[in-house]
Parts: C-alpha cells; structure tokens; sequence
C-alpha cells in the first residue's frame, strides 16, 4: 500500500469533521495547504490500492505487461507460465462478466522471462456496469506497474473486402459509447483532468506487432475501431454512417479502458479480431455464438501474436 504518513499526521491536527483531504502527489510536493481535495477524489486510487493489495497477497508477480482478452480471446491467459489465477469475484470492485466468452480471471505468469498479467474476459458497459467498474481492471494493472497493454477484441469488419477471422492491429478509436471513465471529479493521483489522446495507440508497439505478425506469416490489417454501447449489433444505416466517420471495425468495449490507461500514462495497442463482417454487409444475421466461434478459431495465432509481441514489449 502507498500509504501517506505525511497526510496521517496533518489530518491528525484537525477535529474529523473539518478534516479536509488532499491528494497524495499534493502532500509529497508539499503543497498540503494550498489544494483540498473533495472526499470523493482520492476515492478512486484508494480502490485501485485495495484491488492491488488483494492481488499482492495471491502473488508477488510485478507484472511488466498487461493483456485484455476479448470475446472468445480467453485461452492465451491459460498458455501463461507459472499462472496464478485469480478470479475476479475474489477481488475487491472487480465485477464479474456475465457474456458468454469472458471467463472472469486474472491470470498472471510468464510469457518467457516477462511477468504478464491478463484479464481473461472484461465487463462491458452494456451489461449495466458502472464506466468506473468497466475500467477498473485495466486502471488495476497501471497501478501495479505494468509499462503497456495490449488490448484484443472481437469486432465486426466495416470494409466489404475483408473476411471473417481477419486480424486487425487498431490505429486509432472513435469513442461514440457517450460516456467516459474520465467524467466526474479528477483524482490527479491517477492521471491528468485533460489527458492527450493524439498518440493514443503507441506507433512503436503496433509496429512491434505488425513485425511479430510479419515474421510468423499472420498477415495483419489496420484500422480505426468504432466503439458503441450495444448490445445490439448495428443496423446497416448505423453501419454505413460509420464507414462515413472513417472507421473500418466496430466492437463494444476498449475504447473506455484505452482512455482509462492514457490517463493513467500506459502505452497501449490493441488488436481486433474481425469475427463477422458488420450488419448488412452481407445477408447473414449476427450472432453472439458466431462471434465466439470465429474468434476461437483465430486461437493459435493469437497466441503467436501476443506471446511475440510480449516478448518484445516487455523489454522495451
Ligand atoms: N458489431 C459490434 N460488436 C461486435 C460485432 C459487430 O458486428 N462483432 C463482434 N463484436
């Protein structure tokens, strides 16, 4: 735990119920007197504290690289060495998801000497999670250290050329889900009220990705990932409007954990498995059990991609 002694001793002059608290980075600058903070802001990173201490008593792993798995995408967490895992209904403000294809654990191991944390399954805003909660597990892996994560997806393909099991490195997102984990107050213990977001899909880490793919013969598209709210899939109008934004997948999930980690200062990358093509593209009507089934049929390279580009990433 980051525990302030520095904050104890001041908070302990004052009567409890005019005791004002300050931000952590506040009192280390010295600057206790001068910036109060509201008790809702030093909340959240107090709960990202009790999630990474619930982790630390399970292992003491100091994972350097952090994995998302999408739908379908869960199997990589169990190719992991020496795995520890960790269900998430054992960790403190870590909801558990109810889709089908997200199992629900951490898993954290080894990918060759790099120490890896994975969340194998995420929770989604649709299923009624808070955005705080939707992001809870990525802002869980900043806090223990880790330097960048790869986020996967299953998505549908807006380019009619492409095909079913394609494989895209994302370049860029549009985030039209019409929320943020960012709104409400700031706690400048996380990040910054205003984080940039002009880089937010690092270059260096897609192109150790493209190479990784280059170098096994996984050929790889790129592209902007149109994130919505679901949990319906789209209707051809909306797919369309979207092809007219500039984007080429669209998915229901990271781009709220993405900003969650630029605001927290991770590199970040992401990699979207094309498992239908968007509605109206083609006549076929979009499944959930399709959706799982391609992305698991993109298993084995998955795991080529991923334990490469750990094995890079995670000594840059
Ligand atoms: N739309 C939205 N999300 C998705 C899709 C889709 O077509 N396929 C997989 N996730």
């Amino acid at each position: 735990m980051r525990e302030c002694k520095v904050l104890g001793r001041v908070a302990a002059l004052e009567p409890t119920s005019r005791r004002p608290s300050f931000s952590r980075s506040a009192v280390r600058d010295g600057r206790v007197s001068s910036r109060p903070m509201s008790s809702q802001q030093g909340q959240l990173s107090k709960q990202i504290d009790e999630t990474v201490a619930a982790i630390r008593a399970k292992t003491k792993l100091a994972p350097r690289v952090g994995v998302v798995l999408g739908s379908g995408l869960g199997a990589f967490g169990d190719t992991l060495g020496d795995l520890v895992k960790v269900p998430y209904s054992a960790l403190p403000h870590l909801p558990a998801s109810n889709v089908p294809g997200h199992q629900g654990n951490l898993c954290l191991g080894k990918v060759g000497d790099v120490p890896v944390i994975c969340m194998q399954g995420r929770v989604h805003l649709y299923e009624g999670h808070t955005v705080a909660s939707v992001v809870h597990g990525v802002r869980t892996m900043a806090r223990l250290g880790v330097q960048a994560v790869l986020l996967t997806n299953a998505a549908g393909g807006l380019e009619a050329s492409w095909a079913p099991g394609d494989l895209m490195v994302v370049t860029d997102h549009l985030n039209l889900t019409g929320t943020s984990p960012l709104i409400g107050p700031n706690d400048p213990e996380v990040g910054p009220r205003f984080p940039d977001m002009t880089h937010a899909y690092d270059a260096g880490l897609r192109q150790v990705l493209t190479e990784v793919g280059a170098a096994a013969g996984i050929p790889l598209r790129a592209g902007v990932y149109a994130a919505l709210l679901g949990p319906s899939y789209e209707t051809p109008a909306e797919v369309k409007m979207l092809r007219l934004l500039g984007a080429q997948a669209v998915g229901m999930s990271t781009a709220l954990e993405v900003i969650a980690l630029r605001h927290m200062g991770v590199r970040v990358c992401a990699l979207s498995c094309i498992t239908n093509l968007a509605a109206g593209t083609t006549s076929a009507v979009l499944s959930h059990a399709e959706v799982e089934e391609t992305a698991r049929a993109r298993k084995d390279d998955l795991v080529t991609l991923l334990s490469g580009w750990i094995a890079r990433a995670g000594k840059s």
